[in-house]
């Protein structure tokens, strides 16, 4: 069976980013989300990530039209229901993902995939929630998704090699350069990512330089193109520490533990560019 539609859950920063990327290579999309205020949110982020494409003769006005009308949203799971694949890109948290994923399962045909956009939670123990661990994987992009090149396509211990090599197709047709990595926490780019923003957080925290001093050894020494304090607000303090947390716990391993300054930070609502205050302040991002 073709790919034709896709429906993506969750409108936030990469469902929305990776709806955007579907539409624009010819897919039908189906976005949900549970309320109409991200519905909206998501969909306006859209329309400004295809604005710009033809600002810079990326796409034709009527490309971006075609485009638009590929996109379909909606509050009710059920609409999901006809879509040949879905990708799942809810908050990372496991019993969020798995509540979302029973939620659309029954509505899936039998030979549809489903996808979790998990930045690290193990796509073996997400895939035996459902009753298709073989047609289900971790497909992983990155932010901003419209501009990273990379795809990590996860396999969990019971996903099939027909899976695997549809998801990897899927990945190559929106333009994504997919490296197929096994199932383990944080898989390879947040197992390495996480670790060093986390300790860039321990830099601030123990005063052994300022935030820009930390991000400018970062940006100008090892040509990162962004500091870790600066990548950490791009991706979300509240992402990060997830993320940490899930590495903590997978590893059982302290030199996993988040740094404590990283949770205060998103006890106190400074999650970076989404809240306008995290490491920096951001005038109306
Ligand atoms: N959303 C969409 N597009 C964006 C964007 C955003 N938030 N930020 C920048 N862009 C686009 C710009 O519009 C521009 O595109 P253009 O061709 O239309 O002009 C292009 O990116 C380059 O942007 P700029 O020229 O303004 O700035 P830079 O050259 O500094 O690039 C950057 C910005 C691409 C964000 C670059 O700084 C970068 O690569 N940073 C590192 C990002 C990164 O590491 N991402 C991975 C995060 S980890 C992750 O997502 C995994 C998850 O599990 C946590």
């Amino acid at each position: 069976m073709e790919t034709k539609t896709v429906g993506v859950l969750g409108a936030g920063t990469m469902g929305h980013g990776i709806a955007q990327i579907l539409i624009r290579s010819g897919y039908t999309v189906y976005l949900h989300d549970l309320s109409q205020q991200f519905i909206e949110a998501g969909a306006g982020r859209i329309g400004k990530g295809l604005n710009r494409d033809v600002e810079k003769k990326r796409l034709t006005a009527e490309e971006r039209e075609q485009a638009l009308r590929r996109l379909k949203t909606t509050t009710r799971v059920s609409d999901l229901g006809g879509t040949d694949f879905i990708v799942e890109a809810v908050t990372e948290n496991f019993e969020v993902k798995a509540g979302a994923i029973r939620a659309i399962e029954p509505y899936c045909r039998p030979e549809v995939i489903i996808a979790s956009n998990t930045s690290s939670i193990s796509i073996t123990r997400l895939a035996a929630t459902t009753g298709r661990p073989d047609r289900f994987i971790g497909l992983h992009f990155f932010n901003p998704v419209p501009v990273m090149k990379l795809v990590e396509v996860v396999p969990g211990l019971q996903t099939s090699p027909e899976t695997a090599d549809k998801t990897m197709r899927l990945a190559e047709s929106v333009g994504k350069t997919p490296v197929r990595v096994n199932d383990g926490p944080g898989f390879v780019s947040n197992r390495l990512l996480m670790p060093m923003i986390n300790e860039a957080v321990y830099c601030l925290m123990e005063s052994v330089a300022d935030a820009k001093g930390i991000d400018d050894v970062m940006k100008l020494g090892m040509n990162h193109p962004m500091g870790p304090l600066e990548l950490a607000d791009l991706i979300g303090l509240d992402v990060c520490l997830d993320i940490m947390k899930v590495l903590y716990e997978g590893f059982r391993d302290s030199k996993y533990r988040p740094c404590p300054l990283l949770e205060r930070m998103v006890s106190a609502g400074r999650l970076g560019r989404k809240t306008r205050r995290g490491f920096y302040e951001y005038a109306g991002a």
